[in-house]
């Protein structure tokens, strides 16, 4: 194991019926909210007046921040920032899912700097005060409610970069599971894979062998995410597969399963930004037609810890780890198949053309997370086999 340090400050408040705390957590940071949100979902289902009227029991003025789309977009950050300005909110509120807690990130840092917003996705400047953050989850997959990273896409660059600080972590986020149940079964779907994906960038790329409790912790939790996915698409209102993914997918990206297994990568994910800057599809999708291209490529080199997952998670008997390996990147993809998330580009209307121009853009991001292997060549061999 490798020496680290885990620090996590975001206090959870889980279970049912917990959304109608927001009002009496927020009003701990100050009086006047910036309460930011999505396109239409949360008015569909009731979770606005309920969002709402906590908010406004608990004596706290709010301004509303309506319209951040899935795969939050670098104008609408800018538009946000101006407003919490003018308006000199005290803390964000967030209700939604990833898009609307990482916009709200990129908010919060905004409002309190003179400089650019986006200077602190390129690393040209960095977080050093951020407004508070208090999140009403609506949509269990990136994690955003409990780690420090956001994503925003640039319309004008094209790039989808991230941002991070320890000052961007939640404060409080509320884990109502109930407030899931009307999650669609295409982001059910893709919410699975996002969970899922968290959990095995460090799995595959860390280099320390000697991580056994790190190991099972992402074993369980895949087999778990993947049980809970197969019962919500059953039922989505089963409580408790609800409220089982969506602890899991908090735990998939909030620090815990990495610890200890030192240096990794999220090269997946440096791909996957440019299908859902490109292509607009969303990141679960995209990340299901990534990771089986990216696992066969890997294990080409180095099976042995895809043999490991195919046996542990699919129960795989093959003794040689090649074949294993093969084997339990081709359960996985049956398995994105199977919950109805796309495994090829065609299978998403991405021409294999473009493979080259994807290849350009990931680039930019290899160069930011130092993913120094990753060049464009690679990149669309990768791609290649996901055509
Ligand atoms: O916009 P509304 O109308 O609210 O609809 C949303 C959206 O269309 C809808 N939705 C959310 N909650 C719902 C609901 N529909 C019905 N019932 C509910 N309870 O679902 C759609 C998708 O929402 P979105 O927030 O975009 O999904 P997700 O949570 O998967 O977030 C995706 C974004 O997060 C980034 C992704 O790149 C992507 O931009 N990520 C953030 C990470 C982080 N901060 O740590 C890590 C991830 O790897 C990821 O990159
Ligand atoms: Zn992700």
């Amino acid at each position: 194991m490798q020496s680290f340090t885990f620090w996590n400050p975001t206090k959870i408040v889980f279970g049912k019926d917990t959304a109608g705390q927001v009002g009496k957590q927020a009003a701990k940071f100050g009086q006047k909210v910036l309460m930011v949100y999505g396109q239409s979902s949360i008015k569909k289902t009731g979770v606005y007046d309920l969002v709402k009227k906590s908010l406004e029991a608990s004596s706290l003025q709010v301004v509303e921040f309506a319209g951040v789309k899935s795969n939050p977009v670098l104008s609408h950050v800018r538009e946000g920032v101006k407003l919490a300005k003018e308006q000199q909110v005290d803390l964000i509120v967030a209700v939604g899912g990833g898009s609307v807690i990482d916009e709200s990130k990129a908010i919060a840092a905004g409002a309190r700097t003179d400089g650019d917003v986006w200077d602190f996705f390129i690393d040209k400047a960095t977080v050093r005060d951020a407004l508070p953050i208090v999140t009403v989850l609506t949509l269990a997959a990136t994690a955003s409610e409990m780690n420090s990273g956001g994503v925003v896409t640039n319309e004008e660059t094209g790039q989808k970069f991230n941002i991070g600080a320890p000052l961007l972590f939640p404060k409080v986020s509320i884990l109502d599971p109930t407030l899931t149940y009307t999650v669609p079964a295409n982001y059910t779907a893709y919410s699975g894979v996002d969970a899922i994906c968290h959990l095995v960038e460090g799995y595959f790329t860390a280099a320390d062998p000697n991580t056994p409790l790190q190991d099972r912790l992402v074993e369980a939790l895949v087999k778990t995410v993947m049980e809970s996915t197969d019962r919500i698409l059953v039922d989505p209102r089963d409580y408790e597969a609800r409220a089982t993914m969506m602890w899991s997918a908090t735990l998939a990206l909030n620090g815990l399963t990495p610890a200890g297994i030192g240096p990794f990568g999220f090269p997946n994910h440096m791909i996957e930004h440019s299908l859902s800057a490109l292509y607009d599809i969303a990141h679960g999708a995209g990340l299901s037609i990534v990771l089986p291209a990216w696992m066969a490529y890997t294990a080409r080199r180095a099976p042995a810890r895809f043999a490991r997952f195919g046996r542990e998670v699919f129960g795989i008997s093959e003794a040689d780890d090649q074949q294993a390996a093969a084997k339990g990147t081709a359960a996985l993809k049956a398995w994105f198949e199977r919950i109805g998330s796309p495994t090829t580009l065609a299978a998403a209307d991405i021409p294999a053309t473009d493979i080259p121009k994807i290849a350009a853009n990931a680039v930019m991001l290899a160069k930011k997370w130092r993913l120094d292997d990753y060049t464009e060549e690679v990149i669309g061999e990768i791609l290649q086999l996901a055509r």
